[in-house]
């Protein structure tokens, strides 16, 4: 099927590595299949979302959905469809009313547990818990803001799931639950693929008794993969009796190891076999169907993966493989939410990273764009991936800061963390082989200015929270493209090196080596606050700029219209939000108005849906600022406000009067920034592992007015 779009550009179509915006006056064809392959551009990669968005004069826009499971390809000048047509058009008539429809149609996103917004640092090959508490404690010392530190697959033994290797990582679970008693967390791997290995390994024992493995076509064997661990059997997690099998192979690891969340890896499925151990035999039409789509491997289906024509309880995996992730998110996610009760809090939200995607997974995962390369090219289009999965509704996701495959350099791991710090999710990984790339690897320098942007993100993260919270409640982007904030301003469809966090905080990130400026596009309909300038500093002129940006600092601007909710930065989510008060950012616009929102909980597993949770709203107008408790915690939070900056305040004030206090006038008028050397060199600051926000002793969230 092939359409005609009144449209100039669209976006979608992933997952893909590459621009943004996909112009629709050139011929190149997308295909999705999901597919364990490094993102290179014009490869069908880890996940199929066969999603657009169209936008056309005035930023009128319309989406396309089409839900079919098979390879696919789409085909521009004109889409092109091929196989099952199941379609859903969303009407728009701006982008964000698409992306609401389309994201209703999907369900929420799930609501990210806060300590998840923290910092995340892992890397393949640590080898030995040793080196992995050494990697920790040395990033602890040198106060890095963290909040969860990983394993990746050496954890293991033999690399079977749900085992600990006795050696080389005893005295894990004690490890697990000191991190725990910091009130940080430890998330590691697991992969879908079970060693057949007879001798007494109950993932493998109890997956025959269950008999839930994927078989082959003619039903009388299983299919066998091979993966880290060598050969292979798959769960079929579409078995009914999957989810079970899934609990019940990992109860006692969970009960011994009370990790905070699951990473799901190599779940294209990713095999180190074509199709099987005995390749696809039998000339089976599934597995050489008359037309392939044009994916990456000799055109083969199998490459890397499973054969099509393997049976699975719902059907074959010709119709599944792209869903392969989907139900595997959907058992590990209740795994998490029904682990056994070990030392662990199991009402908390649950955590699952998952590699692979499909629509509607963000029910029960969060994304990472998979095994990136460690260079610029790599850095500068992690923000098309991070955009275009926002749009798909896996709004939590983030890509390996500093890159994984490849050494890294420390000005691209300098520039990768300033972005990373304002990525959904923040984690630092690399693989096996490589140097070091976590903070404390790198000069006191890089150190300094990774640790000022790392704690520049926890700043933000009331702000990022309640961000999470409106994607969860009401459907919408958390990192998002100006042009879903600017539609009718042609300019912005194309612009994706730089992008908004919510609608308030523009991002615009250094991504060529050795550059210390660079343009920045200021869309000329708002302000801009120069959140690097003393005092915040507004942009003139606007329109397309080249702003400073040497080494220690990220460009980064607040819009005019909003009020955003901050914290004195913490070494971990746990202690920032139990110390800390809040301050509010207000920027006006250029009528003087501004408005913004604070979403805050405990993490309760269904605190959103019982109602355990504080949302305030603030306005600001004509000299004075309020606040209004639109949903108020059941139990009583006690929430405190230490600081109120006003920017763009011509002169200074003649009174000020915070509730009916008018004895708070004298520190309001202290002008309040994120403290800086004079020059901007924010890095300095951060010597002490801090940013510091001036105390003025407000209190209490109710009104604030100066004249
Ligand atoms: C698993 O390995 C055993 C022993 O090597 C072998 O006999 C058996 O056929 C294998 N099972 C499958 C399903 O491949
Ligand atoms: C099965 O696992 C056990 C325990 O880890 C190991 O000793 C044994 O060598 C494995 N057997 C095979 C055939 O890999
Ligand atoms: C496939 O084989 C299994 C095990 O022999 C059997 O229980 C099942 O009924 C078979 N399925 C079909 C559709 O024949
Ligand atoms: C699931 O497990 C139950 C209990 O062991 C069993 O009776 C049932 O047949 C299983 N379902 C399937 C589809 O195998
Ligand atoms: C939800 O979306 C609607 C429509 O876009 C918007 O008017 C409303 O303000 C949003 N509510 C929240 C809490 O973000
Ligand atoms: C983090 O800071 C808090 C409060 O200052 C402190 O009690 C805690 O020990 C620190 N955590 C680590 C791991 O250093």
């Amino acid at each position: 099927l092939s359409i005609g779009l009144s449209a100039q550009v669209i976006y979608g179509l992933g997952e893909h590595l590459g621009p943004f915006a996909k112009p629709l006056n050139q011929w190149k064809r997308f295909v999705l299949w999901n597919r364990d392959a490094e993102p290179n551009p014009d490869r069908n990669l880890y996940g199929s979302h066969n999603f657009l968005l169209a936008v056309g004069g005035g930023g009128r826009a319309f989406g396309i959905f089409l839900l079919n499971s098979n390879a696919q390809e789409s085909h521009r000048d004109l889409p092109n469809y091929r196989g099952i047509l199941d379609f859903f058009v969303f009407v728009g008539p701006t982008p964000k009313d698409v992306i609401q429809q389309y994201h209703e149609l999907l369900g929420p996103p799930m609501m990210p547990p806060l300590w998840s917004l923290g910092y995340h640092l892992c890397r393949f090959g640590f080898g030995t818990l040793d080196r992995l508490k050494f990697i920790y404690e040395r990033n602890v010392k040198i106060n890095i803001p963290i909040d969860v530190m990983w394993s990746d697959a050496d954890y293991m033994d033999g690399f079977k799931d749900w085992t600990v290797g006795a050696e080389k990582y005893s005295g894990f679970d004690t490890f697990i639950k000191q991190v725990y008693s910091q009130h940080r967390s430890v998330v590691v791997i697991v992969d879908p693929g079970i060693k057949n290995n007879s001798t007494g390994y109950l993932a493998y024992d109890l997956g025959l008794k269950m008999d839930i493995w994927m078989r082959t076509a003619d039903n009388k064997s299983y299919i066998v993969g091979a993966v880290w661990p060598g050969d292979v059997l798959w769960p079929d997690f579409t078995h009914p009796n999957a989810t079970l099998y899934w609990q019940r192979s990992s109860n006692e690891f969970l009960l011994k190891y009370p990790v905070d969340g699951l990473w799901i890896d190599m779940n294209e499925p990713s095999s180190f076999y074509q199709g099987s151990d005995t390749g696809c035999p039998n000339g089976n039409p599934l597995d050489f169907p008359p037309y392939v789509p044009h994916i990456i491997g000799y055109n083969i289906l199998y490459q890397g993966t499973v054969c099509p024509s393997a049976r699975q309880y719902l059907g074959s995996h010709y119709d599944l493989h792209n869903l392969y992730s989907y139900f595997e998110a959907k058992a590990t996610w209740q795994v998490l939410r029904t682990r056994p009760d070990g030392q662990k809090d199991n009402r908390q939200r649950q955590f699952v990273l998952s590699r692979s995607t499909f629509p509607g997974i963000q029910r029960f995962a969060f994304h990472w764009t998979g095994d990136n390369n460690a260079d610029w090219y790599n850095l500068r289009y992690s923000l098309s991936t991070i955009l275009s999965f926002n749009l798909y509704g896996i709004v939590n996701t983030g890509t390996d800061v500093c890159g994984f495959n490849s050494a890294t350099t420390e000005e691209l791991c300098i520039r990768w963390t300033q972005l990373g710090a304002f990525y959904p999710f923040m984690r630092n990984h690399n693989s096996l082989g490589l140097p070091d790339q976590d903070p404390a690897a790198f000069s006191p320098i890089a150190q300094q200015i990774m640790r000022y942007h790392i704690s520049l993100r926890y700043a933000f993260l009331p702000y990022m929270y309640t961000e999470f919270y409106r994607a969860t409640a009401n459907g919408s982007t958390v990192a998002r493209s100006l042009m879903e904030e600017f539609p009718n301003d042609e300019e912005t469809w194309l612009i994706d090196n730089q992008f908004m966090f919510g609608p308030a905080l523009m991002i615009c990130p250094v991504t060529v080596e050795g550059a210390v400026d660079r343009q920045v596009y200021f869309p000329p309909s708002a302000r801009w606050f120069d959140v690097h300038a003393q005092y915040f500093a507004e942009v003139t002129p606007k329109g397309l700029q080249t702003v400073p940006a040497p080494l220690e600092n990220i460009p980064l601007y607040i819009r005019g219209g909003h009020v955003i909710p901050m914290q004195d930065p913490g070494n971990d989510t746990y202690h920032q939000k139990l110390l800390q008060p809040f301050l509010l950012i207000v920027a006006p616009d250029a009528d003087g108005l501004a408005s913004g929102s604070l979403f805050w909980d405990r993490n309760g597993v269904d605190d959103l849906s019982l109602g355990n949770y504080q949302l305030m709203e603030f306005s600001a107008s004509k000299g004075s600022l309020s606040s209004r408790l639109v949903h108020q915690f059941p139990i009583g939070v006690q929430m405190q406000l230490f600081g109120l900056q006003v920017l763009g305040v011509a002169t200074k004030p003649a009174n000020v009067i915070v509730n009916e206090w008018q004895e708070e006038a004298v520190y309001v008028q202290q002008r309040l920034a994120l403290r800086q050397q004079p020059g901007g060199g924010g890095p300095q600051e951060s010597a002490k592992g801090q940013l510091e926000l001036t105390d003025i002793s407000a209190r209490v969230f109710k009104s604030a007015s100066w004249q």
